[in-house]
């Protein structure tokens, strides 16, 4: 296998033991899709023979960048929704009318595989183009068996002709389909089952749910979790977004990877999540465009030491937004993290989130996923939005220049 150097780079590995990780005048070496050593240059080991050498001239490294909660798949945009909120009309009445999750899933039923996974491609680009190298991508658009497994075979495929690690969530449990009306137990049965068909199809790495009053009771939730759990699939759960349901006490209990929205999440939600080890996901994205006023507690959840991850929340109802770099900043500006934090946020963090050991950090036996930025530190990342300074990103150890 090649063994590739990238020399005179100034890296933020995101390794612990010192703030960011840092490394002046630092290397990395590549052998094939991992990294054999990460370091200050003047300590490179004197055996390696690099066949490839680069020169990054000084520039910044990250790992790659990974944004581990999208809704990528679906048909169709919510435009008109947006006009309806603008005149005054929340999210739950349109959801209740009808409208909402269930607009979008007439909309990706009446897709082809071939339509879904173009627009899915298009969206997948633009976050990569951002530096991102490991996406988790959920179904739950489908709300039936068929419609749900294709939802999830497009984001595999996704996986396969991009450039990109996919990981794939089952959300069943996102939305009632209209054709259970009134019968939301029935559904929740039949969500059970296709989640058995999903696993021995190879379709699904997690399983996700939404617990919230527009969504599936702590009960129903719990039915899904306990079938996931007899499969040996991890859980997630949308917990917390509009009310609190006691949502993250209940996934803790099922030792779930992580929680996600969380602005109503209490007290006791915080304890429950550190004493499981759960990351608390954080989606400034859905915060800003449903304009909440309600804050997740991130001084409770800094203190209680329970790791923060930052995604992008991509979907076309709460957050149609294909930045992870605008989520760097918001993650700031609104929720106040600290620059670091929220950096660890999509890298560390995030890495944790998905049950991903390989990746989040740059150090030897992590995969090769790095990015060459145009800048001087990670903090002005954080600081600028509407920019994008990725120069170039190092997939599995294989470069790519950014068009
Ligand atoms: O993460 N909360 C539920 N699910 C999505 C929104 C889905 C939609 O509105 O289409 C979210 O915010
Ligand atoms: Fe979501």
């Amino acid at each position: 296998m090649t063994l590739a150097l990238w020399r005179h780079a100034r890296i933020a590995s995101f390794a612990p033991g010192r703030p960011w990780g840092w490394i002046e005048a630092g290397a990395l070496l590549a052998q094939g899709d991992a990294l054999r050593w990460v370091g200050p240059e003047a300590e490179l080991p004197a055996g390696l023979r690099p066949e490839v050498e680069h020169d990054l001239g000084g520039a910044l490294v990250t790992p790659g960048l990974i944004d581990a909660h999208t809704h990528l798949v679906y048909g169709g945009d919510r435009a008109t929704e947006f006009e309806l909120r603008l005149q005054g009309a929340s999210y739950e009445d349109i959801a209740r009318a009808g409208g909402g999750i269930r607009a979008t899933v007439a909309a990706t039923r009446a897709a082809s595989d071939d339509e879904l996974f173009a627009s899915a491609a298009a969206r997948a680009r633009a976050l990569m183009r951002e530096g991102v190298t490991t996406i988790e991508i959920k179904s739950g658009y489908g709300l039936s068996q068929v419609h749900e497994a294709r939802c999830l075979a497009v984001a595999q495929r996704l996986g396969r002709e991009l450039p990109l690690t996919v990981r794939t969530t089952s959300l069943a449990a996102h939305a009632l389909a209209p054709e259970y009306e009134g019968r939301a137990d029935d559904y929740i049965a039949d969500a059970c089952r296709w989640l058995a068909d999903q696993q021995a199809q190879a379709l699904v790495d997690a399983v996700d749910a939404f617990c919230d009053t527009i969504g599936f009771t702590p009960a129903q939730t719990e039915r899904i979790f306990q079938a996931a759990q007899r499969l040996g699939l991890p859980v997630k759960l949308h917990a917390e977004q509009l009310s609190d349901q006691g949502g993250a006490a209940l996934a803790a209990r099922y030792r779930a990877l992580s929680c996600d929205h969380l602005e109503y999440l209490s007290a006791d939600g915080v304890a429950a999540l550190r004493a499981a080890g759960t990351v608390a996901m954080l989606l400034p994205g859905a915060y800003y465009f449903l304009r909440e006023t309600k804050l997740p507690p991130v001084a409770a959840l800094r203190e209680a030491g329970v790791p923060m991850a930052i995604a992008t929340d991509h979907n076309p109802g709460s957050s149609p937004c294909l930045s992870l770099l605008l989520m760097l900043n918001m993650a700031c500006t609104l929720f106040r993290l600290t620059p670091e934090e929220a950096w660890r946020g999509v890298t560390t963090h995030a890495a944790r989130a998905l049950g991903l050991h390989d990746r989040g950090m740059l150090a030897a036996g992590q995969r090769a996923d790095f990015v060459v930025w145009d800048a001087e530190h990670p903090r002005e990342i954080a600081y600028r939005f509407g920019h994008n300074p990725c120069r170039r990103v190092v997939r599995g150890g294989v470069q790519r220049m950014q068009s």
